[in-house]
């Protein structure tokens, strides 16, 4: 499978499969792991195979990525599982504005944390969905669910190259740290575009890169399930917005990786820790915003504020999802 490139549209629908199940069985295991009472934190979007969380009993690598996105004011009550499956890069339903009433669907929704952070800002009257194609985490998503008791969450299963829902049909898309992992992102995105309502928001929180990133690290495949290999350089993502149909794209960075950071990423890849210095400020996690014409139905009242944990790395609060102080993990 030719994995240098970020997004496969030449590719056969063989070699896109082949991409999907080596992603999947990815994210398989680490649902597992997690449903077996083991923190995901540093396992998936860090490329580390078999380390696990910054807190967790067994850390050996502490992932750069998906670290400290959860102000923990902001994940009380959730259930401990859903702070454990967190995987992603960002923290989209913090940032995405959501209204009472809302209608949002969460493209790679994993464990589920994101859906059910939606699902508290758009009420009773809102509804959020969960779309993702790995068994393992739709299980341990519904659990999530049943633990949380919410009643306007649906999880559903399939790709989001072509997502289960008809068109026009939700206010708001969020993600997680998934669309990098796609093999066809113009798809998503023209999937994402169908499905929203006119004037619906997209609103998601991915991995980007800048030019100048080592060839070594654009074809490796742990790199690529561990959601660096994968990511658009940001005037490509601007670029396949545009192109899908969307007004006012924008990507806005939230993090920009260091050079310990970047050491963190290639460990347990096989690649050379010397490839750090060419990484260092390369690989950034932002937020990814753009509307589709239209007129939006007038929004209900926002969403009551809650805390978020996404200011700058010198201004983020230092509880980490697990409750433990950046401390935990020195
Ligand atoms: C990095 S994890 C992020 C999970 C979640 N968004 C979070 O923040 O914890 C990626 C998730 O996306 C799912 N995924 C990856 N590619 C997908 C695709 N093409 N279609 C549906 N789900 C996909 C995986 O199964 C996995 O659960």
């Amino acid at each position: 499978m030719t994995t240098n490139t970020r997004d496969t549209d030449d590719a056969t629908p063989s070699a896109l499969d082949e991409l999907r199940a080596t992603v999947q069985a990815r994210y398989g295991a680490v649902a597992q792991r997690v449903a077996d009472g083991v923190q995901a934190n540093a396992s998936c979007c860090g490329p580390a195979e078999g380390s696990s969380g910054c807190c967790g009993g067994t850390s050996e690598t502490w992932d750069p990525i998906t670290a400290d996105l959860y102000d923990a004011g902001e994940t009380a009550g959730l259930p401990t599982e859903a702070l454990l499956a967190s995987l992603g890069c960002g923290n989209p339903t913090a940032l995405a504005e959501l209204s009472e009433g809302e209608t949002v669907l969460d493209l790679g929704s994993g464990g589920g944390i994101d859906v059910l952070l939606s699902a508290r800002r758009v009420g009773p009257t809102g509804k959020a969905y969960g779309l993702d194609m790995t068994d393992e985490m739709l299980a341990l998503a519904l659990e999530n669910k049943e633990r949380a008791g919410a009643t306007n969450v649906e999880f559903l299963k399939g790709h989001i190259e072509a997502i289960p829902l008809p068109s026009n049909t939700v206010d708001v898309i969020i993600s997680n740290c998934v669309i990098n992992l796609s093999g066809d992102k113009a798809r998503v995105l023209a999937e994402a575009f169908r499905v929203l309502k006119p004037g619906g928001r997209l609103a998601v929180s991915d991995v980007v890169v800048r030019s100048g990133l080592p060839a070594a690290v654009r074809e490796n495949m742990a790199l690529w399930t561990g959601c660096v290999a994968g990511a658009l350089e940001e005037s490509e993502f601007l670029a396949m917005l545009t192109a899908a149909g969307f007004e006012n794209p924008s990507v806005e960075p939230t993090r920009v990786y260091t050079r310990d950071d970047a050491v963190a990423l290639l460990q347990g890849t096989g690649l050379d820790a010397s490839l750090a210095d060419e990484v260092e400020g390369r690989i950034l996690s932002a937020f990814v915003r753009a509307t589709k014409p239209g007129v939006a139905q007038a929004r209900p009242k926002p969403a009551r504020a809650l805390p978020t944990a996404h200011g700058s790395p010198a201004t983020r609060p230092s509880a980490r999802a697990c409750g433990c102080d950046d401390g935990c993990c020195t």
